[in-house]
């Protein structure tokens, strides 16, 4: 097994595990819709931002905690919703789960999951996570998921909203590659040519639906524009996920850094917003927290840590993406996480 130790970025985990892996495999992983414009956008859309540090501050402790939905967590640093995990290690979403506890962080378990929810709940048991849903068509199907969710101890629902069929996936049509759904969604759930789910019926009424069986906090995955923000809020979400599904859906679709600004003028202090997106170093996080996030969430890398070596490797992906984190606000002068505020950022 690879000493993660050794390893000093994500990037020296991204290298690893594309070594390790089965290439159809990396390829889901990997790839993005039609030229991958949106995944390359990602990673060098915090890149082109400018930073404004502030000096002379005693940033000799930091705290990067953060109460959310009524969950302490120690970081902002989340383990976005990615599927089968089974593709990158036999331990599976069990690992993630692991190493995401090892690391303070919030997993947040996909529908398309390996393992099953209640057993990952219990690894460790009381550690933060929240269920990702694909909601399937069928109302009874879809409440049964949220209902064993609640009742395995998950703190909140994150629906996807973005996917209501799944992007052009040219990687996966090339490799004749097919998305495993894993065991909570139903043998005959509507699927697209690469396997994922398919729900293009799904509306705005019954995401208020949702909200109504659902018990516990709700968040809208998926979202870019702050009319839709607004709607989500309207429909009572309690939190709006910033994101382009890792450039897999629409490609061209603008980034979580374009998004932000306004979702965050929109509902920013009405619900919690989480960020992702070619997150790659603790800047990159220190830079979505300026422009209006709470929470910043990372999914490639962590299936890169996972591949590499399992719980360990997920842990240290975790703990690389804290710590640069902590030396980023230090060097911005920043002492909590309401200290990033929009001013660090250059307006050019
Ligand atoms: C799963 O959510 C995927 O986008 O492949």
């Amino acid at each position: 097994m690879a000493d993660p130790d050794r390893f000093l970025t994500v990037a020296d985990f991204e290298a690893a595990a594309a070594a390790r892996m089965d290439a159809a495999a990396w390829d889901y992983y990997a790839g993005g819709a039609g030229n991958e414009h949106t995944i390359a956008d990602n990673r060098h859309a915090w890149d082109r931002i400018r930073l404004r540090p502030r000096v002379l501050v005693d940033v000799s402790e930091r705290n990067l905690s953060i109460t959310v939905l009524g969950t302490r967590l120690a970081h902002p640093i989340v383990v976005a919703p990615t599927a089968a995990h089974g593709l990158a290690h036999e331990d599976a979403e069990r690992a993630t789960a692991r190493g995401a506890a090892a690391a303070d962080a919030l997993y947040v378990l996909s529908t398309i999951s390996t393992v099953p929810m209640e057993t990952v709940a219990e690894t460790p048991l009381g550690a933060p996570r929240w269920f990702q849903l694909y909601a399937p068509e069928d109302r009874t199907t879809c409440r049964d998921l949220v209902d064993r969710a609640v009742a395995a101890g998950y703190g909140g629902i994150v629906v996807t909203v973005d996917l209501p069929m799944p992007g052009n996936r040219e990687r996966d049509r090339r490799n004749r590659f097919t998305v495993p759904l894993g065991v909570h969604l139903p043998a005959d759930q509507p699927t697209g040519e690469t396997g994922l789910v398919v729900l293009p019926t799904w509306t705005w009424s019954d995401l208020e639906w949702l909200r109504s069986v659902c018990p516990i906090p709700l968040i809208a995955k998926g979202i870019l524009r702050s009319d839709d923000a607004e709607r989500a809020f309207q429909a009572g979400c309690d939190g709006i996920w910033v994101s382009n599904h890792g450039g897999r859906q629409l490609d061209t679709s603008v980034t979580a850094t374009a998004g932000l600004p306004e979702i965050a003028d929109a509902v920013g202090g009405r619900t919690v917003i989480v960020a992702d997106g070619g997150v790659r170093r603790g800047v990159d996080a220190l830079k979505a927290l300026a422009l209006g996030a709470d929470l910043v969430a990372v999914g490639r890398p962590v299936l890169w840590g996972l591949a590499v070596s399992g719980a360990v490797g997920v842990a240290r992906v975790l703990e690389i993406l804290r710590d640069e984190l902590s030396l980023a606000m230090a060097l911005a002068g920043c002492r909590t996480l309401d200290e990033i505020t929009p001013d660090l950022l250059a307006s050019t």
